[in-house]
């Protein structure tokens, strides 16, 4: 304990000048604004934008408790994932995001940590860290991280301390308040059910939570918690990582007061969470400090902020974040745990207003699922026996040709669907036993109502185990999985699908090397050409004097598509179907169901 508070007070004026100059360094770049240049891309092209290795990344995400069990004991670990390392580089992808591989007790599944310079014990040691990050960088590949910075888990060194007494030197490390008439200090509610207030024995006083009551919020008004931070930032980018995908960043900085949220706001905290006083000043502050120093790709969790925000977060002249993630399409049909329904112009038109966000200021991503949401083939698609490939190459194809770096979750490149709930037994994530607590035991919600609506929108959908092949548990484990198998593995499974040309996997494979080789496929503007139209979805993607064009039939029916004036097909590029599509020269294209085609212009 000694050594961390001499190091965090040591650190104090070096934070006050550090952050002179960043507000120094900020206004110069606001002052004039550099012209968009020429520069050439990764691969030798020109390209009408500031190339950059993360615009042209293809990421994949590993969840790694349920990517692969090297030990028996029914969790993934550290060396299961250096052992796919090829099935990976044979993929194509180029950069792995590793959900959070730090010491925790494990309530939100890594997202509540304890000591973040420790490798959680389940998935190994720091040794099989530094072999897979020799093994990624072998490969030409490249690591980022998750930095979940907006909390820790109670058992944190830091917050072990902090409770201890309101004298103690880290109490400000957390937020503490005096309850408000023996209640708790305001009425904000935890994403995971209850109040985002839980009252301490040792001194009587609140600590807030926005998630769990084992993840107590940081205080990040103290400079003292913000140079931890980048402490720790420091020792894994030492370590060799490329980056962070950052935890629910936004809410790092709180609203002054901490007033009750408006009646209004109660559904929905995060646009009010997201939304604090100091947010651009922390993120620019954290660049110069950290990031500046290091080539990295850094991408924010943005739940809670709308693609018009998103700007000032990912304008290259602002020096905050390369991108976000933003959530208005993969929670387009949500309210809470409720599924609602969708239609295809309200998916287009979410996307075009994303790329009209940080597509022209900055950078986006695209992605249709994570380890927080349902499969992208069961969401999106249609998971049923007769469509489930077909849709979810169609789906590859959308997110893979957007102007943003795509981010793959593990699973999907096989087309791994939702899993099939019946009790709420079956469930093991702490958002489901909460919500069950708050809705269901509590009488406001009668259980087959919440349960049909969670069998969609769980997040343990995702996060059931990898399917290798046909073997027992999907050749994840050769122990007890720690979330049951999907049934379907038998026959959705990576063996199965490496072996058949026309998987959905060897389509991915297709259409990332596409990706990567066709710059206006990665920087080329967007449009949408027929928004209202309610099965197609038809854009192109221009560089210059190249023109690429997108159709995808989002119906179960064959159409006949007529091409909007003034587009004629040149070649088709790929075509998720195996099939020939139109012949140069046509403005007619007849579209079997699910089929999704890329054309040039
Ligand atoms: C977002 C993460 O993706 C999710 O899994 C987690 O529960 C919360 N943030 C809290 O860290
Ligand atoms: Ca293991």
């Amino acid at each position: 304990m000694d050594n961390l508070i001499k190091k965090t007070s040591a650190s104090r004026l070096s934070w006050l000048s550090a952050t002179l100059m960043a507000v120094m360094l900020s206004q110069q770049a606001f002052a004039s604004e550099p012209e968009k240049t020429m520069t050439k891309n990764m691969a030798g092209h020109s390209v009408h934008d500031e190339a950059a290795w993360w615009k042209e990344a293809v990421v994949y995400q590993v969840y790694p408790r349920s990517f692969n069990d090297t030990n028996g004991d029914g969790v993934g670990d550290l060396n299961g994932i250096t052992e796919k390392l090829d099935y990976l580089k044979t993929l194509g992808v180029n950069v792995i995001w590793l959900s959070p591989h730090f010491d925790s007790p494990n309530v939100d599944n890594g997202y509540d940590i304890r000591d973040y310079h420790k490798v959680m014990k389940e998935f190994g040691t720091m040794a099989d860290f530094d072999r897979l990050m020799v093994e990624v960088k072998k490969r030409n590949m490249r690591l980022i991280i998750d930095l979940v910075v907006n909390h820790t888990s109670d058992e944190h060194q830091w917050f072990v301390e902090s409770r201890k007494s309101k004298d103690n030197l880290y109490r400000d490390f957390y937020i503490w308040r005096d309850g408000r008439n023996g209640k708790a200090p305001n009425n904000y509610p935890s994403f995971f059910g209850g109040s985002a207030w839980k009252q301490d024995p040792q001194t009587g006083q609140y600590y807030l939570h926005y998630f769990a009551s084992k993840q107590p919020d940081l205080n990040w008004e103290n400079p003292k918690v913000r140079q931890a931070v980048y402490d720790i930032m420091r020792f894994w980018l030492d370590k060799g990582v490329s980056g962070f995908r950052m935890d629910v960043i936004p809410f790092i900085s709180k609203q002054p007061g901490l007033p009750d949220l408006p009646a209004a706001a109660l559904a929905r905290p995060e646009y009010v969470f997201a939304n604090g006083p100091h947010i651009h000043q922390y993120l620019q502050e954290m660049n110069h400090e950290v990031l500046s120093h290091y080539d990295t790709m850094t991408v924010g969790e943005a739940f809670g902020v709308t693609p018009e925000q998103a700007k000032k977060f990912t304008d290259p002249q602002r020096h905050e974040l390369n991108m976000l993630f933003n959530f208005d399409l993969v929670r387009m049909d949500r309210d809470g745990w409720r599924k609602t329904d969708w239609t295809l112009p309200q998916l287009k038109a979410t996307y075009a207003k994303i790329d009209k966000g940080s597509g022209e200021n900055g950078w986006n991503t695209s992605f249709l699922s994570n380890h927080d949401n349902p499969r992208a083939v069961s969401h999106f698609g249609d998971d049923s026996p007769r469509w489930r490939e077909a849709s979810a190459r169609a789906l590859a194809t959308m997110m893979l040709t957007q102007r943003a770096t795509p981010f793959i979750y593990q699973g999907d490149e096989l087309g791994m669907t939702n899993y099939p709930f019946k009790r709420v037994e079956d469930f093991e994530d702490v958002e489901i036993r909460g919500q069950w607590q708050d809705l269901v035991v509590s009488g406001k919600v009668p259980a087959q109502e919440y349960l049909q609506n969670v069998r969609q929108t769980s997040r343990d959908n995702a996060r059931t185990p990898m399917q290798w092949n046909s073997e027992a548990n999907g050749g994840f484990t050769t122990g007890k999985p720690w979330l049951a198998v999907n049934p379907d593995y038998v026959q959705i499974n990576a063996a199965a699908q490496q072996q058949e040309p026309g998987s959905v996997y060897n389509y991915y494979r297709r259409l990332i090397a596409l990706r990567s080789q066709t710059p206006p496929l990665i920087y080329g503007k967007f449009k949408d050409i027929d928004p209202a139209n309610e099965k197609v979805f038809a854009y192109t993607r221009t560089l210059g004097e190249q023109r690429y064009l997108v159709v995808i039939n989002f119906s179960e029916q064959p159409l006949k598509y007529s091409l909007p004036q003034g587009i004629v097909i040149n070649a088709l590029v790929l075509d998720s179907g195996g099939g020939h599509g139109a012949e140069e020269g046509a403005t007619q294209l007849d579209l079997q169901p699910w089929q999704a085609s890329i054309y040039r212009l």
